[in-house]
């Protein structure tokens, strides 16, 4: 055997050095192709043409004309597309969600949802054969009002309990010296990834192979070979190269509708999903209407803390943006109750997008608190550290770390808090008022069971192989750093394959759990291989290999609260009299476990934290009333953060380790955004001295806040004013 492969003491860690993308220049070059753009011989296009009613029947669709059309293979729907099977049971035990089971029936639940796809031999000509397809609809009334109002809201769980009570809310409230009670709203946001969804589909030698874009291949060969009735192991499923999920890559309406095609046609078929398409078939964060209730001694410790939260779904699936899941961790209460309810209306399903529950839930309960400190005659800070609870709040587990005040700490002495004056409405910069916010954010540091293989080579390199998912984090870089010190050897020796279901079953790039699951597998098996080379019986020319499967560790893993934790801090500057909210600097300071790559590491929590300011300020879907359909369904009509809404900002970390952790590391793709948008909320308030509960804080809302004001948006620290 190959002297590079022994165990050296030698050996110099990869892990917590920054590390360039292993495929950054493939990408920068374009050598590195995604699913939009493999090509393939014999490739027949499918264009998806969408409901232009809220709800109702498909009574018919005139399709002889279309399939005279130049260059038309076929044209599907309801009445003669192949039947799916979809009666099972889904990714981590849950209800299939059936939005992609496309062609099965005439009822149409939301406008956008797919009534056929028209295959053509060019893209071009799927595409105008696909807009000249006449749909006839018996239309129904449709209901799109959503609002915290609604009594037909129900309590749903999704991938949490609906409903937590502990303790008597309203004895506690009446006990409080100081009482909170505020309701805030968060819009309808859409992932937006940069590259659009797409999958190719085809059949080679009885498999069904599909090129996708997606964030866990395994997941979607299960869920394919459910709905398609094939056994797992006659499906392949490879995603190379993602740009973007966010959480709305996983089995949707397009990989569905290029497998039937594909299948009907006996022939590749490639079906993307355009910008606009994607606001009704790829998933959104649904809107939420939250109300939370904080009772305080006059020391600010909290008697009382109740935090529901509404948040729509679909007909066809309940899925729960389950925002009122972070007080369960975040704060204690001798009287705590959190409550998620959904109501069902005519929309697309929403579905998760990055930090789901977390990112609106701490919005309101990061504002809340800040509201909370403001009558108690708080530091913001302080409030919080003097209700860190010790144990889960209403789990009742020890943390598995806990390093929230550590963040606070290093977070307000780099941003300079010591110097901020509590009062709001104070400070000015020419026409801008300026003020600084702050919030705490934590997300769940899970683990699923993953396998990987390592194989060692006779040349003293190695091959790891784990059906991993890089959706743009970086994951397949990080991983080769683990695989590494896992090898005893340098990242250059070690090649990681990921993207590919035949390398077996593997957690999804979801849930900030991608990297803490996949690098356990990984190690496990880099480890068992270390072992059998150390046996010294040589390498044959096909290397060897080890596989892992961490299914049994994961199970044994001792309950606790497990999560990072995070400190956000913003900086805004308010124009009052045009209603202009900027964001002047910005900084997040977490405890996400060992950093892997310092370089990758900072752009997803940055990312994160540019959510932040994009939710704060500028994203939101509108819906049409009278078409239940958006309005500017595109990059114009909904805004994100660009580069010139991004000031100086800054994400670092301080050291968080847990001996016991088997791992170590812990996800950081959703903390960053978590906090972010209440940290800026908070900051509009202390420099206008108006609470904004409504988000994004448009300018109309910052202008008719100030209209109610006496003078300009300046005032002392009285109670805040009305929400615009
Ligand atoms: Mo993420 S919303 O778990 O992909």
């Amino acid at each position: 055997m190959s002297t590079l492969t022994t165990p050296t003491s030698l050996h110099t860690p990869a892990v917590g050095t920054a590390h360039t993308r292993i495929e950054g220049r493939d990408k920068v070059t374009g050598a590195a192709r995604y699913a939009g753009e493999v090509p393939f011989a014999n490739l027949a296009y499918g264009w998806l043409v969408l409901s232009t009613v809220a709800r109702g029947r498909i009574r018919d669709l005139d399709t002889d004309p279309v399939l005279a059309m130049p260059g038309v293979l076929a044209v599907l729907d309801h009445r003669n597309a192949p039947r799916l099977h979809t009666d099972y049971t889904s990714l981590l035990g849950m209800r299939p969600d059936l939005t992609c089971a496309v062609f099965q029936h005439d009822r149409v639940p939301y406008l956008g949802w797919p009534v056929a796809l028209v295959v053509a031999e060019t893209s071009e000509q799927a595409r105008e054969a696909a807009e000249a397809l006449v749909v006839h609809y018996e239309q129904e009334p449709h209901d799109i009002e959503f609002g915290a109002e609604r009594p037909d809201a129900y309590p749903a769980a999704g991938h949490m309990p609906a409903v937590t009570e502990k303790g008597d809310l309203d004895a506690e409230l009446a006990a409080s010296a100081v009482v909170v009670d505020a309701e805030y709203s968060t819009p309808e946001e859409h992932h937006n990834p940069m590259e659009p969804h797409a999958a190719t589909a085809h059949w080679d030698g009885g498999r069904l192979e599909v090129i996708d874009s997606n964030q866990g291949a395994t997941w979607v060969v299960g869920e394919l070979a459910n709905l398609f009735s094939l056994d797992p192991a006659s499906v392949r499923v490879r995603s190379e190269h993602v740009g973007g999920g966010f959480g709305s890559k996983g089995v949707r309406a397009h990989q569905v509708a290029a497998v039937m095609a594909a299948t009907v046609l006996g022939r590749p078929v490639r079906v993307v999903l355009t910008r606009r398409q994607m606001f009704s078939l790829a998933g959104y964060r649904s809107p939420t209407a939250q109300r939370v209730r904080l009772g305080a001694d006059a020391d600010g410790h909290l008697r009382a803390l109740e935090h529901r939260s509404v948040s729509l779904t679909s007909t066809v699936y309940e899925f729960v943006e389950p925002s009122a899941g972070v007080a369960r961790v975040m704060y204690d209460a001798g009287a705590h109750h959190t409550a998620n309810r959904v109501v069902r209306l005519d929309v697309p399903t929403p579905t998760y997008m990055r930090a789901p529950g977390e990112a609106p839930g701490s919005f309101a309960l990061e504002a809340a608190l800040d509201e909370l400190a403001e009558k108690c005659g708080l530091d913001p800070i302080e409030l919080r550290l003097r209700n860190e609870p010790d144990k889960g709040p209403v789990s009742g587990l020890p943390f598995a770390g806990r390093n929230l005040a550590a963040c606070f700490r290093e977070g307000a002495r780099r941003f300079g808090w010591a110097d901020r004056d509590p009062r709001p409405g104070l400070r000015r910069d020419g026409r801008w008022l300026l003020g600084t916010g702050t919030a705490a954010a934590s997300f769940p540091a899970g683990a699923q069971p993953s396998t990987a293989t390592a194989t060692a080579h006779p040349d003293g390199t190695f091959t790891v192989r784990i059906s991993a998912a890089d959706i743009g984090t970086g994951a397949r870089t990080a991983l080769t750093l683990v695989a590494a010190d896992a090898l005893r050897t340098a990242p250059e020796r070690v090649r990681v394959r990921i993207g590919d279901s035949d390398f077996g079953p593997a957690m999804i790039a979801g849930g900030s759990m991608g990297t803490r699951s996949w690098s356990w597998a990984v190690r496990v098996a880099a480890g068992d291989l270390l072992e059998r080379l150390a046996l010294g019986d040589g390498i044959p020319p096909q290397g060897i290999t080890v596989r892992s499967d961490t299914t049994e560790a994961v199970g044994a893993l001792a309950a606790a609260e497990r999560h990072s934790f995070g400190a956000q801090f913003a900086e805004v500057a308010v124009d009052v009299s045009t209603g202009e909210v900027r964001v002047r600097r910005m900084l997040g300071i977490f405890a996400a476990g060992p950093i892997v790559n310092p370089l990758t590491a900072r752009g997803q929590l940055l990312g994160g934290m540019i959510w932040g300011i994009s939710m704060a300020l500028h994203e939101e879907a509108v819906r049409d009333r009278a078409s239940g359909g958006h309005v500017g369904a595109d990059l114009a009509g909904y805004h994100v953060a660009t580069h010139a809404d991004v000031p100086r900002i800054e994400a670092d970390w301080i050291e968080d380790t847990d001996p016991d952790d088997p791992v170590g590391i812990k996800g950081i793709g959703e903390v960053g955004i978590v906090g972010a948008a209440a940290a800026v909320a908070n900051a509009v308030w202390h420099a206008t001295g108006v609470r904004h509960r409504a988000l994004p804080i448009r300018p109309d809302r910052v202008l008719s806040a100030a209209r109610q004001k006496p003078t300009d948006g300046i005032r002392p620290a009285a109670a805040g004013a009305p929400d615009a």
